[in-house]
């Protein structure tokens, strides 16, 4: 029996690794750690949460007193760190924030487990959770490896670039157990609608213009969901003490020729003419400092733990497209308030 504490489980990538703990490992404790901000949603673990080895506690990673608290009185095992302010666009109007949550937020759960944890560390692990973004950006050619040098080059990949830097320095001052793993774009359900996939969906729904950054030109490279928490999991059973690991879904797409995919199967399935929904790309000013292209070289992982992603981009894609169409309580929901604000002031001036 362990207990897994999982930080950040009410967001998006947290709430399937939650699941998939759960359901995986009837005989662990899964504890859900989270402080619901706009981007933390139980109804994202509605399916899950009267399961007797689950348990939501909330609670902010910047609240040193309660952090310490709960090590001492549950002596967790394993710590998934994957609580953090994920939003590229918001850590450029708001830099501060991601250095509280993913800099001070991350060395309050290293200093809770350095100092309640029993020397040698027997059977503990701290598993950091991060971002291909913190290698920067590359050219046309090439691919991030875990020895790629690190060059963030926004106030979000800077603050998780620190943030790994923590949590090796904490490695190899104090020994404490660690893992990181750096991954590429996720997709799939329960994503909030402020990242490109849910944000255009929503957006086609409601006939609203697609607002493309720049000329469309950037490269990412995107990974379902599912898959990622499968290579958590995997990580966390195999994976080396002090090591690091690349995830990524060999699967680079051009902004623009996502946007036209995502606009085909959602004319299909909304029963539109052909080109309606391609006909609401609008081109807006760049993001400030906008990084070209990201691509993940997973080769360590998969040749020596054995793992690789199960779908195809297409089929992932339109597996989500279909979840949002069948969720619109969940997106309507998300949505409202807030969230106007949010998206007039980011998208108004554009
Ligand atoms: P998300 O924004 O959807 O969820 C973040 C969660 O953390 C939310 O539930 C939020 O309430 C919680 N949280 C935020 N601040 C907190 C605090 N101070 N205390 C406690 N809880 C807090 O993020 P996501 O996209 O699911 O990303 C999860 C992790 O994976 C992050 O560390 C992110 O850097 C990393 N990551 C994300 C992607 C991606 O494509 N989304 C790719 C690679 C790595
Ligand atoms: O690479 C991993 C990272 O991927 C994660 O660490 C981040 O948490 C996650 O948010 C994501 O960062 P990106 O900045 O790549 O994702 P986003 O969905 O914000 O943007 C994807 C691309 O689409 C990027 O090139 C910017 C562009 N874009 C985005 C939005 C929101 C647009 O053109 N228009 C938009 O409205």
């Amino acid at each position: 029996m362990k207990k897994v504490l999982i930080t950040g489980g009410a967001g998006f990538i947290g709430s399937h690794v939650v699941r998939l703990m759960v359901k995986k490992y009837p005989d662990f404790q899964i504890f859900n750690l989270d402080s619901l901000t706009y981007a933390g949603n139980l109804a994202n673990l509605a399916d899950i949460e009267n399961q007797p080895n689950y348990h939501f506690i909330k609670a902010d990673i910047l609240d040193m007193e309660v952090i310490n608290g709960l090590f001492e009185k549950h002596d967790f095992d394993v710590v998934l760190h994957l609580a953090a302010e994920s939003h590229v666009d918001r850590s450029i109007t708001n830099p501060l924030d991601f250095i509280y949550t993913n800099v001070v937020g991350t060395v309050n759960l290293l200093n809770a487990a350095r100092k309640f944890w029993q020397r040698p560390f027997e059977g503990k692990l701290f598993f950091h959770i991060s971002t291909d973004e913190v290698y920067g950006s590359l050219g046309q050619e090439g691919l991030f490896t875990e020895t790629t040098a690190y060059d963030p080059r926004s106030p979000y990949s800077a603050s998780k670039a620190s943030s790994d830097h923590f949590v090796r320095a904490y490695h190899h001052t104090y020994g404490l157990p660690i893992v990181i793993s750096n991954c590429s774009n996720n997709y799939g359900p329960n994503q909030f609608p402020e990242k490109l996939i849910p944000l255009f969906i929503n957006n086609i729904i409601h006939m609203k213009p697609l607002p493309v950054y720049g000329k469309g030109e950037n490269v990412r490279d995107w990974l379902y969901v599912e898959d990622h928490a499968r290579a958590i999991d995997l990580i966390m059973q195999k994976g080396k003490n002090g090591e690091t690991y690349n995830i990524g879904g060999h699967n680079e797409w051009k902004n623009i020729d996502l946007i036209r995919l995502m606009c085909k199967i959602m004319d299909k399935k909304l029963g539109r003419e052909p080109g309606i929904s391609e006909s609401l790309i609008t081109y807006v000013k760049d993001r400030a400092g906008h990084d070209l292209r990201y691509a993940i070289d997973a080769s360590k992982l998969q040749s020596e733990l054995g793992w690789k992603p199960s779908l195809q981009f297409e089929e992932g894609l339109e597996k989500t497209v279909d979840w949002y169409l069948n969720n619109n309580d969940w997106l309507e929901h998300v949505t409202s308030g807030q969230y106007q604000n949010y998206y007039r002031e980011q998208y108004e001036k554009r």
